[in-house]
């Protein structure tokens, strides 16, 4: 679960694997670990030896969401971000952040564009996660801290298996994809445009596009149902993602899942919401569909997760929101 609000969404969404469980005849075995600023609190660290072995075990996990303020000031390997979920992330090499983005009829009013421009919105980002700027070294702060460095790398193998997901999901979709670059600046990008190009010979039916991460922000908010899936490294996607949830009307209803080749981790894309944590007003839609993403990716339970998300279309069309 996590901190701030974790628990809340957590308990929903068990709420509704059990139900499921109930109608469709599957038993799902829960167990819960802490992680971030909670396990910090508890343990020192905020992801400890049996978090991590309990995740290595398991079928899939569900991860609440970290963080809070208190947190923040302590060195990076202690932050709920970087030593909790990034670790964790690298750990079980969980490459490839799935983040769909549809537009929901019930919540189109409260989107800040016109229901024109984002009715119809069906969008897959696959945001690649454990490379790039937010793991390269040297990271480190020089000259008595008065020069910072970060550093952003990427190797070959490492866009290919993103680049080779995120086409494996366009076939299976409206075979557009959408690769996002800052290949007029960056090395990487040069890389990454190469490697999309050479894997585009493996599938001619997929229509390619190429576009530089400042347009393609743009266009994410000019036009958003001329996306279909969308690839792109690891900040650029954190960044899209995010201005991309804005189309919903709500950070609080997108989901995501975290996968390696052989497991998956799901978590909402929203943060721990300390503000309103405890109170009962989290809204948990993010998280049950990212219950509803861990049925389908990483159990096979096609129908079963199609129940979830009709479920959550039907109770929002019902007027029921946060
Ligand atoms: C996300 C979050 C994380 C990220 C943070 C908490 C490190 O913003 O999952 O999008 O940037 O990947
Ligand atoms: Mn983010």
């Amino acid at each position: 679960p996590g901190d701030g609000i974790g628990h809340e969404i957590i308990d929903a969404a068990v709420k509704v694997l059990e139900a499921v469980g109930e109608k469709y005849n599957h038993s799902f075995n829960f167990e819960r670990y802490d992680i971030g600023g909670t396990s910090y609190e508890k343990y020192g660290v905020p992801l400890t030896e049996k978090t991590l072995e309990a995740c290595k075990r398991a079928d899939a996990i569900l991860f609440g969401a970290i963080g809070g303020d208190q947190w923040e000031s302590l060195p990076p390997h202690l932050r709920p971000g970087e030593g909790g979920l990034l670790r964790l992330r690298k750990e079980l090499n969980l490459y490839a952040n799935i983040r769909p983005v549809k537009a929901m009829r019930a919540l189109l009013h409260s989107s800040p564009l016109k229901e024109s421009v984002v009715a119809g919105s069906d969008i897959y980002m696959v945001r690649e996660l454990t490379g790039g700027i937010y793991y390269g070294k040297p990271r480190e702060r020089r000259e008595n801290g008065n020069l910072a460095v970060d550093t952003l790398l990427y190797y070959r193998h490492e866009i290919e298996r993103i680049v080779e997901k995120a086409f494996e999901t366009a076939m299976k979709r409206r075979r557009i994809l959408t690769s996002v670059d800052k290949a007029n600046l960056l090395e990487s990008s040069r890389l990454w445009r190469e490697i999309v190009e050479e894997k585009s010979e493996k599938y001619p039916e997929v229509t390619v596009n190429h576009m530089y991460v400042d347009a393609a922000a743009m266009k994410l908010v000019n036009e958003p149902t001329s996306f279909d899936v969308l690839v792109t490294e690891c900040m650029f996607g954190d960044i899209l993602s995010d201005e991309t949830s804005a189309l919903t009307g709500s950070l609080g209803v997108l989901p995501s899942a975290s996968l390696s080749d052989t497991v998956g981790l799901y978590e909402p894309i929203h943060g721990s919401a300390p503000d309103i944590a405890g109170k009962g007003i989290a809204n948990p839609i993010g998280m049950i569909l990212s219950a509803a993403l861990m049925l389908r990716y990483s159990f096979d339970l096609y129908e079963e997760a199609y129940a979830i998300e009709h479920a959550v279309e039907l109770s929002l069309d019902q007027g029921y929101h946060t």
